[in-house]
């Protein structure tokens, strides 16, 4: 276990899912039968840690309500004797010590992070965006945690793209280190053009943040979009010698985009084919249909 705290930013519109996410947040789409938001607070959980701290707008209270007991579902399901959905409902509700705080207006996720500062206190935190969702079989998180034990430098986790999807994400410049995987940042733009990227290496939704980042949002202008960027912030831990610095992890594993609705569906699909209890019945159906097509 860790006493890094976890933060998740939970307070955006969800524009591109509209109307789905008129009057429902966007975390809470199912992946399969489960919240996308789940998803994120399990690997948190599997990465050690269990104070989490959720982000929330308008309209979000479905997702407290999700981490809440249902006294009432669950001596249904007792009587019933359901117990495997008893567990799955059980299981939302114990598994961590979870804490919302509204971000007021949605100004960017610098705001969102910097909303997380009375909670966090001074030590060394987390962020996970519930728009990537990593790989249960991945260890992405813990590896950046003990970067950060090593190095005390803010991490971010960087994976590999196309060079015409990077206009999509946070861009690094990077020098190789002697630490395997591990790599110094020594600029980031958020949203560049193919044409300005330093890299075709993307920032990805995971974090590890020393403190001091705090101070750094504090005086962070509003940048891409009108926004107060975090890329922005880590921008100057990166440029600034006399600080902590940043460092990235490569990713090279599985992760599945749920911001975006063609990958969306894309990861549903696979998160179910791949499920005992689901798998058997839509593989063969699956092969049918993409014979079809
Ligand atoms: C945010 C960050 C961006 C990062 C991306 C990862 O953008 O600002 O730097 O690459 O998450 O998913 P968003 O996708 O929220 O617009």
């Amino acid at each position: 276990m860790t006493n890094i705290k976890a933060v998740i930013p939970a307070a955006g519109l969800g524009t591109r899912f509209l109307p789905a996410t008129k009057a429902m947040p966007k975390e809470m789409l199912p992946v399969v039968d489960k919240p996308a938001i789940q998803y994120v607070v399990e690997e948190a959980v599997g990465a050690g840690i269990h104070d989490i701290l959720v982000i929330i707008g308008r309209n979000k209270n479905a997702i407290s309500d999700h981490f809440d007991s249902v006294p009432e579902l669950e001596v249904k399901l007792q009587q019933k004797g359901d117990h495997g959905r008893l567990e799955r409902v059980m299981k939302s509700s114990d598994l961590a010590d979870i804490h919302f705080v509204r971000q007021g207006e949605p100004k960017g996720l610098g705001h969102a992070v910097l909303r997380a500062r009375t909670h966090v206190g001074d030590g060394s935190f987390a962020v996970l965006l519930g728009d990537d969702l990593i790989d249960e079989s991945e260890s992405l998180l813990a590896e950046m945690i003990a970067a950060h034990e090593r190095t005390g430098a803010a991490v971010i986790a960087l994976m590999e793209v196309d060079p015409e999807q990077i206009h999509l994400y946070g861009a690094a410049a990077i020098e190789s280190t002697d630490d395997d995987g591990v790599v110094t940042v020594t600029g980031l733009v958020e949203k560049p053009a193919a044409a300005d990227a330093p890299s075709n290496l993307a920032v990805i939704g995971r974090y590890v943040l020393p403190p001091s980042i705090f101070e750094v949002l504090e005086r962070t202008e509003p940048g891409k979009g009108g926004e107060i960027q975090l890329t922005d912030a880590l921008q100057e831990l990166a440029a600034d010698a006399d600080g902590p610095g940043v460092v990235g992890v490569i990713f090279r594993g599985r992760r599945y985009d749920t911001g975006d609705r063609v990958d969306y569906i894309k990861a549903i699909v696979q998160l179910a084919v791949e499920r005992d209890d689901l798998g058997a019945e839509l593989r063969p159906w699956l092969k049918e249909f993409a014979a079809r097509l």
